[in-house]
């Protein structure tokens, strides 16, 4: 498939069927995650792999509550995902790189000093390659953010401190039925809206 082609027809699957993904496939995406850019080529992102009914159980039972999937009973084919990444921005990793020799001078050693935490849009720019190259590969895939149950997440996956999950991305063979999710009725922002050339 072209890139842009890929990009074009990128969607959040929210449907999964239950089989499992070959592990080849699963490894070469997240070989081709590994190759987004990073600051300083500071590499600090991580990826954490669940993997079967047992872990991905583990991650849902942690992050979600009996009522959020009573809610909205279209949500319960997001657990048939075989895999479940958490991509992980791994702060010290930064801190340690712009420490060193050649980054010394940009004062940036303390985390506050940072204008925008680096940790955070590398782990964002891999998961965007690795949700590409899942498009590439005739995969579902879908980025959810986890709004609870972080510090047992942490515990139970044996995370390291410093070391952050900036969501989870569902990864499997997208389900016959993939019902939209009511944010995608929402208008695509009008291209002059978005572009501000020389001045906003
Ligand atoms: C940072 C981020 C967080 C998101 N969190 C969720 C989420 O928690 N649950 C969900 O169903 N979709 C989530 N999404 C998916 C968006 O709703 C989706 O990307 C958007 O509606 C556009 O649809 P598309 O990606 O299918 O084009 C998230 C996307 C991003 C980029």
């Amino acid at each position: 498939m072209e890139l842009t082609e890929a990009i074009r027809r990128r969607h959040m699957t929210r449907s999964f069927t239950k089989d499992p993904l070959p592990k080849d496939l699963l490894d070469d995406l997240l070989a081709l995650a590994t190759r987004a850019p990073s600051a300083g080529n500071a590499q600090g992102r991580d990826f954490l792999v669940l993997e079967g009914k047992e872990q991905t159980s583990t991650f849902w039972e942690l992050t979600t509550t009996s009522q959020w999937w009573e809610r909205n009973p279209r949500r319960k084919p997001l657990r048939h995902a075989p895999v479940v990444v958490l991509p992980i921005a791994n702060q010290q990793c930064y801190l340690s790189r712009y420490s060193e020799a050649d980054k010394a001078g940009s004062g940036l050693s303390d985390p506050a000093s940072w204008p925008v935490p680096f940790w955070q849009i590398d782990a964002g720019f891999a998961t965007m390659v690795l949700l590409l190259a899942a498009q590439d590969a005739g995969l579902g895939a879908a980025f959810l953010g986890i709004f609870r149950g972080e510090d047992r997440l942490l515990a139970t996956f044996g995370i390291p401190e410093g070391c952050k999950p900036i969501g989870a991305v569902l990864l499997g063979y997208p389900a016959q039925t993939d019902p939209p999710s009511p944010s995608t009725h929402r208008p695509r922002r009008a291209f002059e809206d978005v572009i501000h050339r020389g001045h906003w």
